[in-house]
């Protein structure tokens, strides 16, 4: 049922690598996020494989996977970065890359962090507007720089995924229609500070086949040879992320192999150089989401499995609907499964994980792994009904670390302030018996606990 090589049974227990998950969850608790770091390099390394003899870079989606462990462990094999904000700039930086190798997308920079990334000195932006691009040339000017640019054209084609997450379609926000590309690209090419050299594209996220992609580089190649017919040299084709991974046992994605042959065969013969920016096929398998059984209970005639795992934590199956194997982390020994729902302590019936699952018998106290979780796990997950955002451990063959804390209460209260009624502090003078005492300075409110209540 595991597809992943890095998550296995091993003497009757689920391990990432050689790290077993429930010696993992004693240590760092639950939830948890667990991504294996072999997964995650040998994916990007498919990749790199495939591209081989090809000029070319691999811009990981940050936004996929935005921990600076992983991202560091992404740099270390060379990879670029494709960034959405001046947030994920900064982390990329921290994490110890050089800003020349960030590509920053998105269909709404502000003027802050374009300057901070021309600051910076990033590779290049995609721009999606002329809106864009005229600030980009201003901001530029005034700093004396030359921004490279690509435009990322909207192709008009189906990339067959959830709506919310296709772009490629005329009726989208996103790009500029290949049909007036032409005529931006002039406009572009006389203005200062932008030097336009690039074709962008990304037409969705979770495509299983290749086919649209490849039909969005066509579309692309033909449009870049249009350009240069008219005297504008390009220097590469970036085709945005997109390639899906399988969430089901019976779910197929194309191989990252085959979907690199393919475009190899449409750019040969082109002196360009390729960028792609994958994220989900690069991390969602090297990822978990650990959690445990809170209780199950029966209602309606039906079970449920509540988790200390929610919404909050991993919102895919909430707002897309999304399928993730959910197993157990103690190997089951066979025998009759149970139908139940799996769902987290939100008061929100959409909080759950699993619905009408048939799964082996779990009581109080087991562990579960929610699979597939690397991608668009944790950096989706939020404070919602004040919940701490839980931990993330990178393993490496037998090593464990932790990669990010858990978030404490403290974390959840930190830059809040009180307001300036004078008689806040009496207010929160609270009756519980755990507080010694508050001190409330320059609007700061510092609850003093009894030690060991909190
Ligand atoms: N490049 C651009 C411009 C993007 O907008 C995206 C993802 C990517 C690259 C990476 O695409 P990937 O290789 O990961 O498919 N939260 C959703 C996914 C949103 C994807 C948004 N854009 C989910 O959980 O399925």
């Amino acid at each position: 049922m595991l597809k992943q090589d890095e998550f296995s049974y091993r003497r009757g227990v689920l391990a990432c690598e050689k790290a077993n998950l429930s010696g993992i969850a004693e240590i760092h608790g639950t939830p948890a996020y667990i991504y294996s770091r072999r997964a995650i390099v040998s994916r990007f390394r498919e990749y790199e494989d495939a591209l081989a003899g090809l000029p070319h870079h691999i811009c990981f989606s940050v936004k996929a996977n935005s921990n600076l462990a992983v991202l560091r462990a992404l740099a270390s094999e060379g990879a670029w970065f494709d960034i959405v904000s001046g947030g994920e700039l900064y982390r990329v930086l921290s994490a110890g890359s050089p800003a020349g190798c960030v590509v920053f997308s998105g269909v709404g920079k502000t003027e802050a962090e374009i300057r901070f990334a021309l600051e910076q000195g990033i590779h290049s932006f995609n721009c999606e507007s002329e809106a864009e691009i005229e600030t980009i040339s201003r901001i530029a000017s005034s700093l004396g720089r030359d921004a490279s640019i690509a435009i990322r054209v909207n192709p008009d084609v189906d990339p067959a995924t959830h709506p919310y997450i296709s772009t490629g379609l005329r009726e989208h926000k996103f790009g500029i229609d290949i049909a007036c590309a032409e005529a931006v690209y002039h406009r572009a090419s006389q203005l200062p500070g932008v030097v336009p050299e690039g074709v962008s594209c990304h037409i969705g996220s979770q495509i299983l086949d290749a086919g649209p992609l490849l039909e969005t580089a066509e579309k692309a190649i033909a449009l870049i040879e249009r350009l240069c017919a008219r005297g504008l040299r390009m220097r590469y084709l970036d085709l945005g992320g997109g390639l899906g991974v399988p969430y089901r046992p019976a779910q197929s994605a194309a191989s990252i192999p085959a979907f690199i042959q393919g475009l190899r065969e449409k750019l040969s013969g082109l002196d360009l150089a390729l960028m792609l920016e994958p994220g989900r096929s690069i991390v969602a398998e090297a990822g978990v989401l650990l959690t445990r059984v809170l209780l199950v209970k029966q209602n309606g005639g039906k079970t449920f499995v509540i988790v200390d795992a929610a919404m909050n934590d991993l919102i895919r199956p909430a707002l897309y609907r999304a399928h993730h194997e959910i197993i157990p982390v103690k190997e089951p020994a066979g025998g009759e499964l149970m139908e139940a729902d799996i769902a987290g302590p939100i008061c929100e019936t959409g909080d759950f994980f699993a619905r009408h699952r048939q799964m082996p018998h779990v009581t109080a106290g087991d562990l579960l792994a929610i699979c597939t979780a690397g991608a668009y796990g944790f950096v989706s997950a939020s404070n919602y009904n004040s919940r701490p955002r839980p931990c993330e451990v990178l393993v490496e063959e037998a090593r464990v670390l932790l990669v990010r804390k858990r978030e404490t209460y403290e974390d959840l209260i930190r830059g809040e302030s009180l307001d300036r009624d004078p008689g806040a502090k009496q207010r929160f003078d609270p009756s519980n018996p755990n507080i010694v005492h508050t001190d409330l300075e320059d609007d700061r409110l510092t609850c003093h606990f009894r030690p060991g209540s909190a």
